[in-house]
C-alpha cells in the first residue's frame, strides 16, 4: 500500500490546497484595492503555487543578494542560536512565521538536532502547498523532527503563539518578509508579536539594510526579468481566479527605491486608459493613462531604525548577525519583563 502523502494526513492542508474556488477575502482584497484610490494590490497574493516557485528563482538571482546573506549569517551564527536555546534549560517551541521552502531553517534544524536539543517545530505560513512541499522536505531529511504546521497568516499565527502558555519560544521572522509592513505596520506587528511572547522568549528577525541604492535597485529589477514576471503574476492569478481579462500588455513594471525612507516600491503602471472587468463580481474597473497601481514594498532599515524598532516592540536586542558584507541582519530579540 501506498504511503499517505503529507496532505492527506492533514485533513486542513488538504483542503485549502485543493479548493478551487477563490477565497472571499481575496475577492474582497482585490476588488477594494481596485476600486480606491490610489490603487494597491495586496503583496501577500502574490504566492500562489507560479508566485511561489517565481519566488524561488528571485531567490537564486545573482542580484537578489538577501537569501544568500542571511544562509552565510545562519550558518556562522549557529552556535550563537544555539546557546540561547540551550539556556532555556527544557523543551522549547521554534515557530517560524512565514516558513518557505525551509531552506534556510533547515540549517538551524539539522544544528539544533545534532546537538541534542529538545524541540518541536512549527512553521506557519498562509500557503497551503508551500507548508505541504516543506513538510515533506522536512519529514524525509529529519525524520526525528517533530513538526506541527499552521496554516495561518503572520497574525493569525500570533494567537496560537499567545496560546502556547509557558512553554519558551524562538520565533523566526526570516528572510525579510518585515519588509513588506511598512515601518509603522513592522512596529505594530513587533508589538503585537511581543505582547505574546513571556519574558525571555526570543524572537529572529531578518532585515535587509541600507545600503548602495543600486544595488538595492537591481535585486528587485533582475536583467532576466523573473522579478517583472512575478509582480505580473498577480494579475494573470486574478484573471484566471477571478475571471478578469487583465491584458499585461496594457501595464509596465516600475521598481523604485527611495534611499531616504529606504522603501523599495514596485508599481504596475497602466500605459493607456482601459476598463478591465472581474466576472468574479462584475465589477467594472477604469484606469487612466499612467495611473499606478501600488504592488509591493520591500523596506530597507539602518541599525539605528532597527534598536528604535526593538525599543518601541519591548524587546532587547541580544545579538545582531551579519553576513560578511552587512548587507543584511538577523536580530535576535528578547523579551523583556514588562
Ligand atoms: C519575500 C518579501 C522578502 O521583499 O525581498 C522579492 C519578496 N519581491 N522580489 C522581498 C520579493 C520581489 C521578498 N520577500
Amino acid at each position: 500500500m501506498a504511503a499517505k502523502t503529507i496532505s492527506e494526513k492533514i485533513p486542513v492542508l488538504r483542503k485549502q490546497a485543493d479548493s478551487g474556488r477563490p477565497e472571499k477575502e481575496f475577492i474582497d482584497a482585490v476588488v477594494a484595492g481596485l476600486s480606491g484610490h490610489p490603487k494597491a494590490l495586496p503583496s501577500k497574493y502574490l504566492y500562489d503555487s507560479r508566485g511561489d516557485r517565481l519566488f524561488q528563482q528571485i531567490t537564486e538571482l545573482p542580484e537578489y543578494y538577501l537569501t544568500r546573506c542571511e544562509e552565510q549569517i545562519l550558518r556562522s551564527g549557529r552556535d550563537t542560536l544555539l546557546r540561547y536555546v540551550r539556556g532555556f534549560a527544557r523543551h522549547f517551541r521554534l515557530v517560524e512565521l512565514g516558513a518557505g521552502d525551509g531552506k534556510k531553517t533547515s540549517i538551524l534544524l539539522s544544528h539544533f538536532l545534532k546537538k541534542g536539543c529538545d524541540f518541536e517545530y512549527m512553521p506557519a505560513d498562509i500557503s497551503a502547498h508551500v507548508l505541504q512541499d516543506l513538510m515533506e522536505t522536512l519529514t524525509r531529511a529529519f525524520p526525528k523532527l517533530k513538526i506541527r504546521a499552521l496554516v495561518k497568516e503572520y497574525i493569525m499565527a500570533l494567537e496560537d503563539v499567545g496560546r502556547m502558555a509557558s512553554d519558551p519560544k524562538l520565533v523566526l521572522f526570516l528572510g525579510g518578509n518585515i519588509g513588506n509592513f511598512s515601518k509603522d505596520e513592522a512596529a505594530s506587528f513587533l508589538t503585537l508579536l511581543s505582547g505574546r511572547l513571556n519574558p525571555g522568549d526570543l524572537l529572529l528577525t531578518g532585515f535587509d539594510l541600507k545600503k548602495d541604492p543600486a544595488m538595492i535597485y537591481h535585486a528587485y529589477n533582475d536583467r532576466q526579468g523573473v522579478t517583472r514576471s512575478f509582480t505580473f503574476n498577480l494579475l494573470r492569478r486574478i484573471n484566471r481566479e477571478l475571471d478578469a481579462d487583465f491584458d499585461p500588455g496594457n501595464f509596465i513594471h516600475y521598481p523604485t527605491y527611495d534611499p531616504q525612507s529606504g522603501e523599495m516600491k514596485s508599481y504596475l503602471i497602466a500605459q493607456r486608459a482601459h476598463e478591465v472587468k472581474i466576472g468574479a463580481t462584475g465589477t467594472r474597473i477604469t484606469f487612466a493613462e499612467w495611473e499606478p497601481v501600488f504592488m509591493e514594498v520591500s523596506n530597507k532599515y539602518s541599525e539605528t531604525e532597527i534598536t528604535a524598532l526593538s525599543e518601541r516592540a519591548g524587546f532587547e536586542i541580544s545579538e545582531m548577525l551579519f553576513d560578511r558584507d552587512r548587507f543584511y541582519v538577523d536580530v535576535l530579540f528578547k523579551k523583556t519583563p514588562p
